[in-house]
């Protein structure tokens, strides 16, 4: 199980955002959160945005899609050339079929939990997917404070996982910071999103080395 981590450019400077992927080119990803302003209520990004950060930036893109009918919106992110899609069970009608067709625009396929939606109802979709993402905040906005209760539940998607295979990621997402990240490792995360901890530090870079560190001191 190797640590990744992935800047949320959520909390970057949008006006200068092939800087600030640079600036952390030796994150393993950039993670990039598009918000639609009806699944969240907050709006970000979208494709047009994705093509161009994926021509200037060095760095893979990890797109988190959160927002309504990902099974229309997802597969186009992939064949834009992100190397990873992830999209919520609370917005998807159909995930089966929408993490296949992102499989096979090239990408990796993620699967999205809120805070409050048990991870249980879909252990039979571990093999559809290369990743799984536990948010440990409501999604929507940078700079929340990390909710512990998820912990018991990034726990047991580990037990799924490993009865699985061990084959997917599972990665955690809000108020992952040098406070928190042990205690996401230790329950057996093994990919950290971090926005205001990395793209808030004096210098980003070192924000991810500390993190990694971190989190590689924790991991079992
Ligand atoms: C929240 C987003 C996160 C966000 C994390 O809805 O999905 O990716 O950028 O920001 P921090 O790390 O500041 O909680
Ligand atoms: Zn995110």
């Amino acid at each position: 199980m190797a640590v990744q981590i992935s800047p949320s450019i959520l909390s970057a400077d949008f006006a200068r955002l092939a800087d600030e992927a640079a600036a952390v080119s030796n994150a393993d990803w950039l993670h990039v959160d598009v918000m639609d302003n009806h699944f969240v209520p907050n709006l970000t990004i979208g494709l047009p945005v994705v093509e161009a950060l994926r021509k200037a930036a060095g760095t893979p893109l990890d797109c988190h899609l959160m927002i309504e009918d990902p099974d229309r919106w997802a597969p186009a992110y992939a064949e834009a050339g992100a190397g990873s899609v992830t999209i919520h069970v609370e917005a998807a009608k159909a995930p089966v079929r929408t993490l296949r067709q992102i499989r096979s625009a090239g990408a990796r396929a993620g699967l999205a939990l809120n805070p409050a939606t048990a991870i249980e109802p879909y252990a039979d979709l571990l093999g559809e997917i290369d990743m799984l993402l536990l948010m440990t905040v409501e999604p929507g906005f940078g700079g929340q404070r990390f909710l512990d209760v998820v912990l018991p539940k990034v726990r047991r998607t580990r037990e799924l996982i490993t009865a699985h295979g061990g084959q997917v990621w599972l990665q955690v997402d809000g108020g992952v910071s040098a406070e928190t990240i042990e205690r996401c490792a230790e329950a057996g995360a093994d990919v950290f999103v971090a926005g205001s901890a990395v793209y808030g530090a004096d210098d980003p870079a070192r924000a991810v080395d500390a993190l990694r560190a971190l989190a590689e001191g924790a991991a079992g």
